[in-house]
């Protein structure tokens, strides 16, 4: 599934990725001198940290936008479009780094023999992606909505992959990963000031594209109206984001 990024908003609006995603570099330990695929590397701020330890690291992403945003910011850095589930051309990496990218991969299985063609032997792939029941609250809001407009339900199914840890372990393991670290956990997500309603904008586009313009907002404002109770504390808007951090070795 091609996705459109728009950088700005995401830099804005939603710096929250990597920041988050900053304490998954711990779990990394890059070392000088190692090879590093940063898969899903957006912006490009997490890979320049990676690159502080001298590692040598790659950044990918499908997005061209986001792509040419991080050629911008780190010019003297590697960065190239490429999608998760056909890696080409590439070296052989002594590590694959992958933030918050691989729940918008829905064909696991191929993206993880990908990744296992492209590590050398012992090569790690420490990864953090939404888990199962990631956002469960939002999307059930959403698409509760989507009815009383008059819209049909969505099937999150569809859109991401939220595995549970023995469903993502298995498929690691499937492939030829031994799996030797797994974290799931639910991480509270603080969001931007206009909270659900721009976290939809940017990230569940799918679920307005057939809403007519003039429900568009309205459907939107219902939505968060209905998560006032759960979600909203202290003048802060929360996203129910659930993670699965995996550390796993090429065997
Ligand atoms: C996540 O990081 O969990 C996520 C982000 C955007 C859409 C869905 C999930």
């Amino acid at each position: 599934m091609v996705y459109q990024w728009d950088a700005d908003l995401y830099q804005q609006k939603h710096a929250f990725v990597h920041q988050y995603g900053s304490s998954l570099i711990d779990w990394l330990n890059p070392q000088q001198g190692e090879k590093i695929l940063d898969l899903g590397c957006g912006t490009g701020e997490l890979t320049h940290q990676i690159a502080q330890s001298a590692a040598e690291v790659i950044g990918i992403d499908q997005s061209e936008e986001m792509v040419h945003r991080a050629k911008q910011q780190y010019p003297n850095m590697q960065f190239q479009v490429m999608d998760a589930t056909e890696l080409t051309g590439l070296p052989q990496f002594d590590a694959v780094f992958s933030n918050a990218v691989l729940h918008w991969v829905l064909e696991a299985k191929q993206a993880i023999q990908q990744l296992y063609q492209y590590l050398k032997p012992k090569g790690r792939l420490v990864a953090e992606l939404g888990g199962k029941n990631n956002i469960a609250q939002i999307i059930s809001a959403l698409n509760k909505q989507r009815v009383n407009f008059g819209y049909e339900v969505i099937n999150i199914e569809n859109q991401w992959y939220f595995p549970s840890v023995g469903e993502y372990s298995s498929l690691l393991e499937a492939e030829g990963f031994e799996v030797q670290q797994t974290h799931y956990y639910y991480r509270e997500t603080t969001l931007a000031e206009d909270g659900i309603k721009e976290w939809i904008r940017m990230f569940a586009g799918r679920w307005l594209a057939d809403v007519a313009s003039h429900h568009k907002e309205k459907l939107l404002e219902a939505t968060q109206e209905s998560l006032r109770s759960t979600l909203f504390r202290e003048g802060s808007w929360y996203a129910d984001y659930k993670r699965l951090r995996i550390l796993a070795v090429k065997t």
